[in-house]
């Protein structure tokens, strides 16, 4: 039996996904899904889907041990940062090496870093007159969107594409791959 814990900080359209994907998969549970943000849509998401959901704030984040001792409760054998904002600090990266993961909405190393994150991402991309964009499923380091990649996936971008249209198709794709990644990393290890 293998456990992911799920990181989100807005829609959780993707922790939803994923959450269906392993539904009829015996073998992975998800053993709950932690939010920084309160009124967060994928708390109202959770409570439909029936999984186990906990919010945290800054200090208890940063300054405290209260997260890092929840996920070592836990145990997971992958942490998944489903549009979760916020850097992961050092401790949790030590603790958990090589078992924590983002999705990120473009190809990076192309418009990845601090305050880059949903629609500033595919912003960037129209206003560059970009012909693609994609996911990059990586690792977690210290730095945001700097570890090493995992996977990634492109999709066309046309001049009349608005930043809805980028996000959507980006969305498509994250749909598609993450569940996929996430559950080969599990069986690889
Ligand atoms: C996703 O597109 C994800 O790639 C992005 O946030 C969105 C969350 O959507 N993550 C980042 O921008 C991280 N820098 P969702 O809440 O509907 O899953």
């Amino acid at each position: 039996m293998k456990n992911i814990v799920l990181f989100a900080s807005g829609s959780g359209s993707n922790v939803e996904n994923i959450v269906q994907y392993f539904q009829n998969k015996p073998n992975v549970t998800i053993a709950s899904v932690l939010t920084n943000k309160r009124d967060a849509k994928v708390l109202d998401r959770c409570n439909v889907l029936n999984i186990s959901s906990l919010c945290f704030n800054k200090i208890a984040f940063q300054e405290t041990d209260c997260v890092l001792d929840i996920l070592k409760g836990i145990n997971p054998d992958l942490i998944v940062l489903a549009g979760f904002l916020w850097k992961i600090p050092e401790k949790i990266i030590k603790a958990f090496p090589n078992k924590i993961i983002n999705i990120h909405p473009a190809l990076l190393p192309k418009y990845g870093g601090k305050g880059m994150y949903g629609n500033k991402v595919h912003k960037a991309v129209k206003d560059n007159s970009d012909i693609e964009s994609g996911i990059t499923i990586h690792y977690v380091n210290e730095n945001y969107d700097e570890g090493a990649i995992i996977h990634q996936a492109k999709t066309k971008i046309h001049p009349e594409d608005e930043i809805d249209d980028i996000a959507a198709k980006v969305h498509a794709l994250e749909y598609e791959h993450f569940p996929k990644i996430i559950e080969h990393l599990l069986l690889a290890q």
